[in-house]
């Protein structure tokens, strides 16, 4: 889960680095009220949870309270890239001298966590990567020893940030470690003119396997950042959605993952990971389709189960009844193979649902779904 800048610089502060003063909320009057109290010039700023807020007005300057109600009015509501504003935070202005980034992300790859370091902050790293590689210090860090004065300081050196950076990167790892975060970024990282190192944005990721113990982002460990995987959460689905077109159901994380390679393969995006495991009953049959369904980017449902201590009629079984619920607005493809392979199929011939295609393959199967898909 991804946590807002605000509730971000929160954690910053508990773990004793420097940010500026700041309020939250979702009242223009209150955003005037707020700025006085802060001292009359303010950055007002929107909370979402997406990136290149600046870059969209989200980010502005007001001189005064009058300014701040008026700009706070402006940006609550606004779209950016499909979030709406609906809380906007007022931080005092700091004097910026220089901007620098620093950020620890889990390196799933080396089984390590790497620590990514610029003294050129400010804009999207991914931009000075680009342009400047040699200007990005990559350290990795290994999550044992962890990020000791010691380390810090070489992440400090290679990246030429300032020897005051040192004690910020040491307490950045441990909101890390402490609020089981996957990632923490700061950029920028700014130096004042008065030599204060001050974190003025924060990005936070909560690794969700431990929400169980951060019950203070929310209890309800269900809830996700993107509103169909809560809803799936909601009916205990194993449900990730993807940017693709075609919708895969299977029975095993394997054979999903697969699934979705080959779907690849053939040309086509897949829509998402849902993996229905071994019970396959009308229930979880027809949650699984009405949640990818109610996806509008979906344009095909690709059914790819391997009958094992689950038979094949059985999934048939609960698709037939799935059937009798959900209302299928897209065509869905079929593969059964395994145990009761024929009984499956024959069952599903039975029915003969105009939308329902049956495959013996999985290559078949995937690619009558992409060329669907396509043809949609
Ligand atoms: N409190 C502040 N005082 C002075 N300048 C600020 C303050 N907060 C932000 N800024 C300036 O505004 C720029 C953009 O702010 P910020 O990094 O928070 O948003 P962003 O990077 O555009 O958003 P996102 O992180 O969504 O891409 C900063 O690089 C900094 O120069
Ligand atoms: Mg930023």
């Amino acid at each position: 889960m991804d946590l807002y800048e605000h509730q971000a610089r929160e954690l910053f502060e508990e773990h004793g680095i420097v940010v500026p003063r700041a309020e939250v909320t979702d009242s223009p009057l209150q955003a005037r009220e707020i700025a006085r109290r802060l001292g009359g010039r303010v950055v007002v700023k929107a909370q979402v949870k997406t990136g290149g807020r600046g870059k969209a007005g989200g980010v502005r300057m007001a001189a005064d309270p009058t300014a701040a109600e008026l700009t706070a009015r402006q940006i609550l509501g606004m779209d950016i890239k499909g979030h709406t504003v609906g809380t906007v935070m007022l931080a005092q202005p700091v004097d910026v001298e220089q901007e620098f980034y620093v950020s620890y992300v889990l390196d799933r790859a080396a089984g390590r966590f790497l620590a990514i370091a610029s003294a050129e902050g400010g804009m999207e790293i991914e931009e000075v990567a680009a342009r400047r590689p040699e200007a990005v210090a990559r350290v990795h860090i290994d999550p044992a020893q962890g990020v000791t004065s010691a380390r810090a300081s070489e992440i400090a050196e290679a990246a030429g940030l300032p020897p005051q950076t040192v004690d910020v990167l040491v307490r950045l790892w441990e909101v890390l470690v402490r609020e089981d975060a996957v990632l923490v970024e700061v950029n920028p990282l700014v130096r004042t003119a008065q030599g204060r190192i001050v974190a003025l944005d924060g990005k936070v990721t909560l690794d969700d396997n431990a929400r169980f113990r951060q019950a203070r982002w929310g209890a309800d460990e269900s809830v996700r950042d993107d509103p169909l995987e809560t809803a799936a959460a909601a009916k205990g689905l194993n449900y990730v959605r993807l940017d693709g077109e075609v919708g895969v159901i299977g029975n095993g994380a394997g054979l999903v993952m697969s699934t979705l390679d080959v779907v690849a393969g053939c040309g086509a995006r897949p829509a998402n990971f849902l993996d229905i495991g071994g019970g396959a009953s009308a229930q979880v049959m027809a949650d699984g389709l009405s949640v990818i369904l109610s996806d509008p980017a979906v344009k095909s449902v690709l059914v790819n189960v391997f009958g094992g201590i689950t038979a094949c009629d059985a999934v048939a079984e609960g698709i037939v009844r799935a059937l009798d619920t959900v209302r299928l607005t897209r065509p869905l493809v079929v593969r059964l193979d395994g145990n009761n392979a024929a009984r499956g199929r024959a069952i599903l011939d039975e029915r003969a649902h105009p939308l329902v295609h049956q495959a013996t393959t999985m290559d078949g199967a995937a690619l009558r779904a992409a060329e669907l898909a396509t043809a949609a």
